[in-house]
């Protein structure tokens, strides 16, 4: 085990923490759920990429192509080694988003005797807790293909209901899409007994990883999921990149998203075959500065220790929550303990709209999320217009909770509640 590292440390390695915010106050960065910081590395990664190895990958025949080829290549042989992946089974896409949307984009496209064709009387299995870019993709596939979509209900701790899980994954299911920690509450999802559900009707497993694989240790092999995807922005990478992880097998019988250059077997005027995974799914000159950025990112993280940075969290998010529970006036929402959950804490100020909450932590330095968080249906279903949420990353430490707990103190002074 890697010794454990201090955060104000690492905020030496963040130029953004140089910066002093309104009021000359210094930052306490509580949004990394919505972006992370990115460490000096990162930047020189890419602006070294740019400034010595610049030029379109898999392409040239000179010494620019090949470096950057190998860098490029290079950075998917770091993020497969994170993912306990094959390296062909990685696939740089410009975001999350991007990586759901190429799943059901290509299910949708299957011919009808494919395994991932998706007909009238077929289902889509998400949650409640789903953020909208692992529920709308669905939405649509079902749509476009007349299958249906249903979904796991959360109970009152915002955890899954998985009681009815025979009657929600049925023998109809095709595709179940989970995320694995909501954004919204830190909620982590128990997805073995999902996995295993999924798999015995025959269904694939789609693991929406975006706010776990930056925060913990993720080994695609031992979780026995089908696909999986994350945001490289959220891991401490540049904004641009996200990954797409499928089995090999799988990615190799499905069919492209984005058609165009470099994704091809062989093409004449009328007719065009697909390369094996992965260029299948990285049409076009690729993001190639941003996924070396990334793979400098991932670097930086395991130089860390995934199970460092998931102990500091633990710890930091269960500080946090012991401060919460002496606040008057303030609930958290979602589990209130600090079991199977995550370093994302959501709140409500008695009679204060979160917007006006963030704006008042904001006169103190402090940046925290405020809204509905991408999460409309699930907001709907705990009956708030929003939450106002902190979230924690590895150059966080409990100076920075000790500061969003005043600020909050003071929020409730200024709007006298
Ligand atoms: N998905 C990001 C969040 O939860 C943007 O804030």
């Amino acid at each position: 085990m890697k010794p454990m590292f201090t955060p104000a440390e690492i905020r030496k390695d963040f130029p953004i923490f140089e910066k002093l915010m309104r009021g000359g106050n210094r930052l306490v960065y509580l949004d990394s759920g919505a972006t992370s910081q990115k460490p000096r590395l990162v930047l020189d990664a890419e602006r070294n990429f740019y400034e010595m190895h610049n030029a379109a990958v898999h392409r040239g025949a000179h010494l620019l192509a090949e470096e950057a080829s190998s860098a490029y290549e290079g950075a998917r042989e770091v993020i497969a080694n994170f993912l306990g992946a094959q390296v062909d089974e990685i696939i740089f896409t410009k975001s999350a988003t991007e990586s759901i949307n190429a799943i059901a984009y290509s299910f949708g496209n299957s011919s009808p005797d494919s395994r991932f064709a998706l007909k009238p009387g077929d289902r889509i299995v998400v949650s409640e807790l789903e953020h909208h870019a692992n529920l709308i993709p669905w939405q649509q596939l079902a749509k476009r293909t007349g299958a249906e979509l249903a979904w796991f209900p959360i109970n009152a701790e915002g955890r899954l209901d998985l009681s009815k899980i025979d009657e929600i994954i049925t023998k109809k299911t095709k595709v179940v899409a989970i995320t694995h920690q909501s954004n919204v509450l830190g909620t982590i999802v128990p997805i073995a007994k999902l996995v295993d559900a999924a798999h015995a009707v025959g269904a694939v497993f789609v693991l929406d990883a975006c706010q776990s694989a930056p925060h913990f240790k993720i080994d695609v092999k031992s979780l026995n999921i089908d696909y999986l995807a994350f945001s490289g922005h959220k891991a401490l990478g540049p904004t641009g990149v996200g990954i797409l992880w499928g089995r090999l097998d799988y990615l190799n019988e499905m069919e492209p998203f984005l058609t165009g250059g470099s994704m091809i077997e062989s093409v004449t005027m009328s007719e065009a075959t697909w390369a094996k995974a992965p260029k299948r799914f990285e049409a076009g000159v690729p993001n190639m500065a941003q996924a070396v950025g990334l793979a400098a990112a991932i670097k930086y993280l395991d130089e860390l220790g995934m199970a460092n940075v998931e102990e500091h969290e633990k710890k930091l998010t269960g500080y946090a929550l012991d401060k919460f529970a002496n606040l008057k006036g303030v609930k958290v929402i979602g589990p209130k303990t600090n079991i199977d959950r995550g370093s994302v804490i959501s709140f409500e100020i008695d009679g204060i709209h979160p917007h006006d909450v963030g704006q008042v932590l904001d006169q103190y330095g402090v940046a925290v999320r405020t809204g509905h968080h991408c999460a409309w249906p699930l907001m709907k279903k705990l009956g708030l217009v929003g939450t106002t949420r902190a979230s924690f990353y590895v150059y966080n430490d409990e100076q920075d909770v000790d500061s969003l707990i005043i600020a909050i103190e003071e929020a409730k002074k200024y709007f006298k509640v």
